[in-house]
């Protein structure tokens, strides 16, 4: 690999935990930087020949599984995938307990022992949807981050997904040739039951970073932690672009350029999963249509993926020439590649 940009040398070392950790420089740089590998106008290099990737995972994955084993072979290295509960002790995080439940071994023990034979370890670890408080302190990335002298990469963690954040961004400015000044429309879509806020937390943090003009459109039960929120919109402030909230999806997708749809649960109703479900219910009509992506720019579709089809979004956008979801799915790699190749890199 060429030599870096001195403003992403800075991250070398680092754990990648959040964009939000980033300045706006050296998220644009990162962006350009995997927009340019992915191209083969730079190259990745072998950043991780000899070393090795802990990928530990306490909930299921598709996207990012597959792409995190492949980018680590690319990039030289060699990946060690390990299934919390399948064949891996089930892990304790919490502080002063008596361990005489479910949970064999403690962080404070096994994150020290897995970064002796390692280079880096990657963790997914959802919430547990039943107290927000405790949630919304990440209380098993904070573990991983206090025990582990090596870098830590959040493959979605409670309150963010910002290796999907970070593929969006690359795949809105590779598709639209920025992000900042781009009309981009988070929507809450109806699922049958509460999801994680992880990955729309990412994403308005993610795009307000860049500069984009952002309404998330929900209903009012619906609205991101007010904190969140708040920090999303200074910067976009300060980065020339705004935050606004809509409840009104037709509206709120007039112009837009993106629209991007995903599911999550009510704060006000978190972990009273029963009653939320009911709730929700009376949103069913709340889905990316057909007649929603008419009224945009020629806007982008997005999702994460998975996706319930006809339940989120409907066939004829999923199936549609607007939609990007496997670009978004693709740029996992090429992204995540040029995170590792940036912040692994000893050379
Ligand atoms: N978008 C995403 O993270 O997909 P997986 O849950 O399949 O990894």
């Amino acid at each position: 690999m060429s030599e870096l940009n001195p403003i992403l040398a800075e991250l070398k070392g680092s754990s990648y935990l959040s964009t939000g950790d980033l300045s706006r420089e050296q998220f644009e740089a990162l962006l350009d930087l995997a927009i340019a590998q992915k191209q083969g106008s730079a190259s990745y290099g072998k950043p991780l020949d000899g070393k090795s990737v802990i990928l530990l995972f306490f909930n299921p994955s598709l996207r990012t599984r597959t792409s995190m084993v492949v980018g680590v072979r690319q990039l030289g290295g060699e990946e060690v995938l390990l299934e919390i509960g399948k064949g891996v002790w089930n892990l304790e995080h919490r502080e002063g307990i008596v361990m005489d439940g479910a949970n064999a071994e403690h962080i404070k023990e096994a994150i020290p022992v897995l970064a002796s034979y390692a280079d880096a370890i990657a963790v997914r670890c959802f919430p547990s949807m039943s107290d927000y408080e405790e949630d919304k302190t990440e209380p098993v990335l904070s573990a991983f981050s206090k025990y582990s002298p090596v870098p830590i990469l959040n493959m979605e963690s409670a309150t963010h997904h910002p290796m999907q954040g970070g593929a969006d961004m690359m795949t809105i400015k590779e598709k639209l040739g920025s992000v900042a000044g781009r009309k981009v429309v988070l929507s809450w879509a109806y699922h049958p039951k509460a999801l994680p806020m992880a990955v729309p937390n990412s994403f308005a943090l993610a795009s307000s970073q860049l500069g984009a003009h952002v309404t998330l459109a929900c209903p009012p039960e619906f609205l991101l932690d007010q904190s969140l929120m708040d920090d999303a919109k200074a910067r976009a402030e300060a980065a020339g672009g705004s935050f606004s909230i809509s409840h009104d999806l037709n509206e709120a997708a007039t112009d837009a350029d993106v629209i991007y749809a995903k599911s999550w649960g009510s704060l006000q109703y978190y972990g009273r999963l029963d009653e939320e479900v009911e709730m929700r219910k009376a949103y069913r009509d709340w889905m990316i249509s057909g007649d929603v992506m008419s009224r945009t720019n020629n806007g982008l579709f997005m999702h994460c993926l998975p996706v319930r089809r006809n339940v989120v979004v409907g066939d004829e956008v999923l199936d549609g020439p607007h939609s990007v979801v496997v670009d978004e799915a693709e740029n996992r790699l090429h992204f995540q590649k040029t995170m590792m190749s940036v912040y692994l890199n000893n050379g």
